[in-house]
């Protein structure tokens, strides 16, 4: 009789890479390898790593280093390490990590199955990572595995779906033009016939993902771009709401903006990363957009859609970052009033360019500025989370909330709200009228 075997994923970094992880358990399911969350019983370990700042990447080495145990009390187990840190250094991680027996590149995915065959036969110190100006997307031409209804059952109504991966920006402090190699499109029938079938098991929501969605080229028949393909999303019975991430500042179309007068299922919620208020500190990123220009496009989203909430990204601290430069940052947050902001100290990595660059901001002084911005932007989410109380916004059911008694989702604006309610369907739409603002949440009561 054959035993089960178990498979334990520990995921790090963005929701690309999330939903690669729920891939390759698919794909290991299939090899009769069932999800665990018990590491001790685990008879694989897959590690999917991020390389995007050098805090990450520590993690996973450490991560690494604590699992060389399990393998010498269990020698038969297969420690595989995918992601972009795995993609980053190849080989390299097996010679700090001889305990790791597979490193799986991020366009290689799919040939997982393969080499856990191989290293359960007694292969080791098997490694698949691509150079770094791959073209070719291993997506394109196998079918992404999607659960059907029965095992869809009691998840989350909301699914991320990989559009295009890669990126052509080379922002100059940016690894993941290295980890995930040139922009790739998936072929629109592809990204179609996958959305449909998660409708059909159950998925409401759908958040389309590419490094920089504004940049997607249909290939082979179907929609030929970005606007075009969202329409086409759109027109899929099943799916009631459509998000996206992220957008580059530089690519932002005014059809793009259009789209959200247009497609009633486009969530009023934009991510567009500005990473500095200073021209000067833009350019040397290498990002193509000026203040002005972002400015401008802010403006022309509100006027298209007035509910829309704006986040966005910031790194302080960048190379040759003065006081001035900070404050225009500073600045520009209050300018924009983002409803929040993910903000990060400046770190280098491998093959980016502002390595190389003079004038590094000392770690003390990015440590000052990080939190007297994040203190900044607190109020300011505050404040815009307060001008929901009073007003009734439609949540989409998520599931129970922390809290005894009470439910959880999310309003289009991608605001989480919780509310008291006996355990409602995920995926139903219910229309809260907002009591309360919190930093992180909204809270509030059923009115239908
Ligand atoms: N593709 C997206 C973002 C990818 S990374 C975009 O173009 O905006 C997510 C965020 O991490 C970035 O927006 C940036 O703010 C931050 N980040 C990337 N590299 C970084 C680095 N070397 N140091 C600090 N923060 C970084
Ligand atoms: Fe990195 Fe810039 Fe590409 Fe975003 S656009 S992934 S920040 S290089
Ligand atoms: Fe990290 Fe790679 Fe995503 S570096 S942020 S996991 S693309």
């Amino acid at each position: 009789m054959q035993t089960v075997k178990h498979a334990y994923i520990e995921t790090f970094g963005c929701q690309m890479n999330e939903r690669d992880s729920e891939i390759m358990a698919q794909l290991l399911a299939r090899a009769d390898y069932q999800p665990t969350s018990d590491i001790s019983r685990a008879d694989l370990i897959l590690v999917n790593t991020c390389s995007i700042r050098a805090k990450a990447e520590q993690k996973v080495y450490s991560l690494l280093g604590r699992l060389r145990r399990y393998k010498k009390k269990k020698p038969e187990l297969i420690i595989t390490v995918a992601g972009c840190v795995a993609q980053q250094e190849g080989k390299r991680i097996q010679s700090r990590m001889p305990h790791v027996d597979i490193v799986l590149g991020t366009q290689n995915i799919f040939r997982l199955p393969e080499l856990v065959a191989r290293a359960a036969e007694g292969g080791r110190q098997l490694a698949i990572t691509l150079a770094k100006d791959f073209v070719i997307p291993s997506f394109n031409g196998v079918t992404v595995p999607v659960l059907n209804e029965k095992d869809a059952a009691g998840r989350s109504c909301r699914q991320f779906v990989t559009i295009m991966q890669g990126c052509n920006n080379f922002c100059t402090y940016c690894v993941v033009p290295y980890t995930r190699g040139r922009e790739t499109s998936r072929r629109p029938a592809d990204i179609i016939a996958e959305i449909e079938k998660h409708a059909a098991a159950g998925i409401r929501e759908v958040t389309l993902l590419g490094q920089n969605v504004n940049s997607y080229r249909g290939i082979d028949s179907g929609p030929a771009d970005f606007p075009a393909l969202l329409q086409a999303i759109a027109a899929i019975d099943g799916i009631e709401r459509i998000r996206f991430t992220t957008s580059h500042p530089k690519d932002l179309s005014d059809e793009l903006i259009h789209c959200f007068a247009r497609i009633k299922k486009l969530c009023p919620h934009f991510h567009l990363p500005v990473q500095s208020g200073s021209n000067r500190i833009l350019k040397s990123m290498n990002r193509k957009y000026t203040r002005e220009s972002y400015l401008e496009r802010v403006e022309k989203l509100r006027a298209t859609r007035p509910d829309i909430a704006l986040t966005t990204d910031i790194i302080v601290g960048f190379p040759g970052e003065s006081e001035e430069d900070f404050a225009a940052t500073v600045d520009l947050l209050e300018t924009v009033r983002f409803h929040s902001a993910f903000s990060f100290k400046y770190s280098d990595r491998p093959n980016a360019k502002a390595v190389s660059f003079p004038d590094k901001v000392a770690e003390d002084v990015k440590a000052a500025r990080l939190s007297l911005l994040q203190a900044r932007q607190e109020e300011i989410t505050l404040r815009r989370n307060r001008e929901f109380v009073g007003r009734t916004l439609p949540v989409m059911v998520e599931g129970r909330s922390k809290t005894d008694g009470q439910c959880s989702g999310r309003s289009t604006t991608n605001h989480i709200v919780n509310f008291p309610a006996v355990d409602l369907a995920p995926g139903r739409i219910v229309e809260i009228r907002v009591e309360e603002a919190c930093l992180h949440s909204l809270r509030g009561r059923i009115i239908t």
